[in-house]
């Protein structure tokens, strides 16, 4: 387990789990944090989110894997992504990977990938993993290496039902000791009308009952927004650089309304102006994650093998985790 590994995981697809890591990431590396994306999905998103893919800068999974297989400290292949973001990329080699780790069992590669990647956790001041669909070996490695756990959901049927999946997976993760100290630190609600408060309830009604010991559902949820979605990761911006990209776009189009209409028509579609509020949501959301992510977690030691109720208040010892 990494002290500073958080993992995006759902076994469905489709449900904001890259979205989220490139946005989280970006807003991570833009207040300073030293920054490390791990994308365990031989899909490869993440690559198109950050812009790395369309830069030919993926090696579609290859130091990962390899790093991996022999046990070995893991280079990340893309440095400064943006300042102080890098990455390692997942593709079609993690694809092997996952059918080399299938036969050594979720245990083994834990620990496998806890070789490759301990050596980085004083580089870096988040490590965040995106994690694949499926519930496999490769899906189990980021849940493994974690402290934290957040998972974005999408209200429909199927992802709703998936949840009761995810859910027996944490615990599963926790009892079978492959990450005994793994923390679920709340739910995203991703593509979701932030208006539809009595839908919010819903959700939050039938989360009680897939974690019956509560759990936290971040306050802002993160809009629907297709259009901005699509050319955000055609381009490889997130959220808050494709709104300045579109804010410095608009300018210059009212610019050339007025001096050189013919380049104008040249320009293509507007992007989209809807990135703004999405934008927000992810600000927002960021910082709830982050602060939850980073609040310190309160350990009472029993020092000296009493049971705790005996030692009088004063003489416990208080303890941060973080
Ligand atoms: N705010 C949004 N509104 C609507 N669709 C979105 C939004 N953000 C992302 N998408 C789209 O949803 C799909 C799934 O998102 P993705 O982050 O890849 O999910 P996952 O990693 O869980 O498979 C992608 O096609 C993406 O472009
Ligand atoms: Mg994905």
């Amino acid at each position: 387990m990494l002290n500073q590994a958080l993992a995006i995981a759902n076994g469905k697809g489709g449900v904001g789990k890259t979205s989220l890591t490139a946005n989280i990431a970006v807003m991570a590396a833009n207040s300073g944090w030293d920054t490390l994306v791990v994308d365990l999905d031989p899909q490869g998103n993440l690559g198109a989110d950050l812009g790395y893919r369309h830069l030919g800068r993926s090696d579609e999974g290859r130091a990962l894997s390899k790093a991996v297989q022999f046990e070995e400290p893991l280079e990340p292949p893309v440095i400064g992504i943006r300042d102080h973001l890098d990455a390692v990329p997942g593709g079609r080699l993690t694809r092997e990977l996952a059918d080399v780790l299938l036969t050594r069992g979720s245990r083994v590669a834990a620990k496998a990938m806890d070789a490759a990647l301990a050596p980085l956790t004083e580089r870096y001041d988040l490590i965040l993993f995106d994690c694949p669909p499926g519930d496999d070996v490769l899906g189990d490695l980021g849940l493994a290496m974690a402290r934290a756990l957040v998972i974005p959901i999408k209200f429909d049927t199927a992802s709703m039902d998936g949840l009761e999946l995810m859910a027996r997976r944490f615990r599963s993760i926790k009892t079978r000791a492959i990450n005994s100290e793994l923390e679920l630190l709340g739910i995203v609600l991703f593509d979701f009308n932030p208006n539809a408060t009595a839908l919010r309830r819903q959700v939050e009604d039938e989360l009680h009952r897939d974690f019956p010991y509560g759990v936290r559902v971040f306050s802002r949820a993160i809009r629907h927004s297709q259009r901005a979605a699509y050319d955000m990761r055609r381009s490889g911006m997130t959220a808050v650089e494709y709104e300045r990209a579109a804010a410095e776009e608009k300018e210059k189009r009212f610019a050339l309304l007025q001096t050189d209409r013919d380049l104008l028509k040249r320009f293509g579609p507007a992007k989209s102006q809807a990135a703004r509020g999405l934008a927000d949501d992810y600000a927002v959301l960021a910082n709830e994650i982050l602060e939850a992510f980073t609040e310190p977690t309160i350990v009472i030691t029993d020092t000296d093998d009493q049971p705790l109720l005996d030692i009088p208040a004063d003489e416990r010892v208080l303890e941060s985790s973080w």
